[in-house]
């Protein structure tokens, strides 16, 4: 029997909604690219996000506001391409899911369609309801994303942690109403955070929001020391992968002045 074609055997919508209740905790990274995505996967986690801090991490803008939707389908279609066994999410990049429910499933369609990802994420919780209602009446699988949503940083001031309980616990009732197959919760307090995964029949995937969530979501940058200064608190780093860039690309130079490089084994006679 021939190999199913790559994206056959990834992990599904309801797999990944069922592991609440067997108890196993939920890995999720962000990739933007086929050769990280395709590390990622190889390595095991269960979600693959195309985050919309694409436009921080790989664009080098100080938001998540400017990345837009065409360049958001354009990385998600690579990670597509490299991912064989994670479920692959798509953000929706601001405003993509503010301009009313039927835009938003003409945008949510387009990724779908255009990057073969099987979900897409959107910040929002009560706010959002009717469109993740009406996204997922469409059949697309939405994971809501409440907390600190860094698409409002301009009307929040800053990033900071959000610990407005009953709008946080009525955000997360709402989206999960409304039909969303997970919920992001990014910086909260972490009995608020555990309140609402007890609450919910869905998986919680926690971003500075404490242990007891159903999983946890990183920025893959920041977690492998590629992000150049400031990281949030929340994040573990890893290892430093700027640091063995940096080593390597500095030996290249010195070997390439030096004469070392090339030698006779990467030289033809
Ligand atoms: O865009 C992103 O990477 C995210 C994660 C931080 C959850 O939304």
């Amino acid at each position: 029997m021939s190999t199913p074609p790559r994206g056959k055997s990834r992990l599904t919508v309801p797999q990944f909604v069922s592991r609440k209740a067997d108890g196993k905790k939920l890995t999720v990274l962000t990739a933007y690219d086929y050769p990280m995505a395709s590390l990622v996967d190889q390595a095991g986690v269960d979600a693959i996000l195309v985050g919309d801090t694409l436009s921080m991490v790989v664009q080098g803008h100080d938001s998540t506001i400017p990345v837009t939707l065409d360049e958001m389908i354009y990385h998600a279609e690579m990670v597509t391409r490299a991912v064989s066994n994670a479920l692959v999410i798509v953000d929706m990049p601001f405003p993509s899911n503010l301009l009313g429910v039927y835009e938003a499933i003409r945008n949510a369609g387009r990724i779908l369609k255009e990057t073969g990802a099987q979900a897409v994420k959107l910040e929002g919780g009560a706010d959002q309801a009717e469109v993740i209602s009406g996204l997922v009446n469409a059949g697309i699988p939405v994971m809501a994303h409440i907390g600190l949503r860094p698409q409002l940083v301009h009307q929040m001031g800053g990033y900071r942690v959000q610990r407005d309980r009953e709008r946080l616990l009525h955000d997360a009732k709402s989206a999960a109403d409304a039909g969303a197959f997970s919920i992001v919760l990014e910086c909260i307090p972490q009995d608020d955070a555990a309140e609402i995964t007890k609450m919910l029949d869905i998986p919680t995937i926690g971003i500075g929001a404490g242990k007891q969530c159903d999983g946890q979501v990183l920025v893959l940058n920041d977690m492998i020391g590629l992000t150049e200064g400031h990281v949030p608190k929340f994040v573990k780093q890893y290892t430093n992968v700027r640091e063995s860039v940096t080593d390597a690309v500095r030996q290249f130079c010195e070997e390439v002045q030096s004469g070392e490089f090339p030698g006779p084994s990467q030289s033809f006679r």
